[in-house]
């Protein structure tokens, strides 16, 4: 379902697989026994396949209930706990509202602007509130939901309640002390799986059902990656390759940034989702990739000049969809004053996979930037969930390899420490 090509001018940028084939397949043993560092947070691993129908059924019926009852979900949570719903949604139906409820992101950020430009949005709106947070206690999404939740009240009254789906931990956090009293509707978020690996779980299923996009084949997706990339065979695993090559090129060729590059704008937000997965699992101990992204052919008439040209400090992972889900045809135009009719009878999604081919020839072969490609045939929720599960898969075995434990973030409390005193509050 995914192809992983490697389009490399230079010698010695293509890793030797064979040379590491034992370091990967004892790393594949550590992911798959669960025996590495963090392994406490490996439920992700085996998730696709354990779920369970009651759960999937259960969150297909509620969000079901939701969709007649609101046409707004307002999801309120940050990193791992939208990121995942968010990239799904976007790359499944497109930027525009035209399937399920509308998605609203809020939790994700402290600016009073958006915030108040949100609530403002949702005071006609018939919404309701799916509040994320496994550790029950984060601080932007605990103060959206205490805001949107006034909403709620003004609007519904006694009843607000019947309007707020929780995903939290089973017993610990004050979103489950909340859930207990207050009797909201939740979800339990297993304890052996961290926010960026949450997508598979209620934490991105009940956002994405409630978009109206079929989960079950989301879960089908990732249970054939789980399937596929159950090897530990690195000249045959696509998953591995695409790890120890990025490994690869930081440690032993010395380039400090990936950058993930796709040609539909509805895929910006699984980029973000990836810069999250990759960036909060390695960038431990003064080691990692820096990530960052780009969308083409957008983005080629802005950063697109320094790829090509300036600090070769780069390399690109290009994910392509070979065929995108809607094409239209340029036609004839008799005046031909903009000098197009040379493209008369060809589809968008042809010009965009000339200018795809062409820019990696550029920028591979002119630039010399090293470009790793991941194709796919179409981007549904099946091949969606095949490429969450994918890039989780490769993340472990790239932290692994670069010697780190990918499950924790130690750096992210430091500022929340800081900004804890300054606030006043309580033990800090
Ligand atoms: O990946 C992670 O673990 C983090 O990005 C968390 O998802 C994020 O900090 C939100 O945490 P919580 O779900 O506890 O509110």
């Amino acid at each position: 379902m995914i192809e992983v090509g490697f389009n490399f001018v230079g010698k010695g940028n293509l890793v030797n697989f064979k040379k590491y084939a034992s370091k990967v397949a004892k790393i594949d043993s550590m992911i798959k026994n669960k025996t590495g560092k963090g392994n406490t947070f490996l439920g992700w691993i085996d998730y696709p396949a354990n779920v369970g129908n009651e759960l999937l059924a259960d969150i297909v019926k509620t969000s079901k209930k939701f969709m007649k009852t609101y046409d707004t979900l307002v999801v309120c949570g940050i990193g791992g706990s939208y990121l995942g719903s968010k990239a799904a949604i976007e790359a499944v139906n497109g930027l525009y509202h035209e399937k399920g409820m509308e998605i609203v992101f809020l939790g994700n950020t402290l600016d009073p602007n958006y915030i108040c430009q949100t609530m403002r949005y949702l005071k006609d709106k018939n919404f309701a509130v799916c509040v994320i947070s496994k550790s029950g206690t984060t601080t932007e999404t605990s103060v959206s939901f205490r805001l949107v939740k006034k909403l709620l009240v003004e609007k519904y009254g006694k009843d607000f309640g019947k309007a707020i789906v929780a995903v939290t931990d089973k017993t610990s956090g004050a979103l489950r002390t909340e859930v207990n009293n207050e009797n909201y509707k939740s979800y339990e978020l297993p304890g052996d799986i961290g926010g960026r690996f949450s997508v598979m779980t209620p934490v991105g299923l009940f956002p994405i059902a409630c978009a109206g996009i079929d989960i079950n084949e989301m879960m089908e997706g990732m249970k054939q990656a789980m399937t596929d990339f159950d090897n530990p065979d690195i000249m045959t695993n696509p998953c591995y390759q695409y790890a120890l090559e990025r490994y690869f090129l930081y440690k032993n060729r010395k380039y400090s940034t990936e950058m993930l590059n796709c040609y539909e704008l509805g895929l910006r937000s699984l980029t973000e989702w990836w810069k999250q997965l990759f960036d909060e699992s390695e960038g431990k101990d003064k080691k990692a990739l820096l990530t960052a992204s780009c969308i083409f052919t957008t983005d080629l008439h802005s950063l697109g000049q320094f790829i090509q040209d300036g600090s070769k400090l780069l390399f690109e992972t290009i994910l392509f969809v070979k065929n995108p889900t809607e094409d239209i045809i340029i036609g004839n135009d008799e005046k031909n004053l903009d000098g197009l009719n040379y493209l008369n009878g060809k589809t968008l999604s042809y010009i965009n996979h000339k200018a795809y081919v062409g820019t990696l020839k550029a920028h591979s072969e002119d630039g010399k930037v090293p470009n790793i490609t991941l194709t796919v045939d179409r981007m549904d929720a099946k091949t969606l969930g095949y490429i969450f599960f994918f890039f989780m898969k490769a993340c472990a075995m790239s932290a692994y390899l670069l010697g780190v434990n990918p499950f924790n973030q130690p750096g992210v409390e430091i500022y929340k420490r800081n900004m804890f005193h300054l606030l006043g509050k309580q033990g800090y």
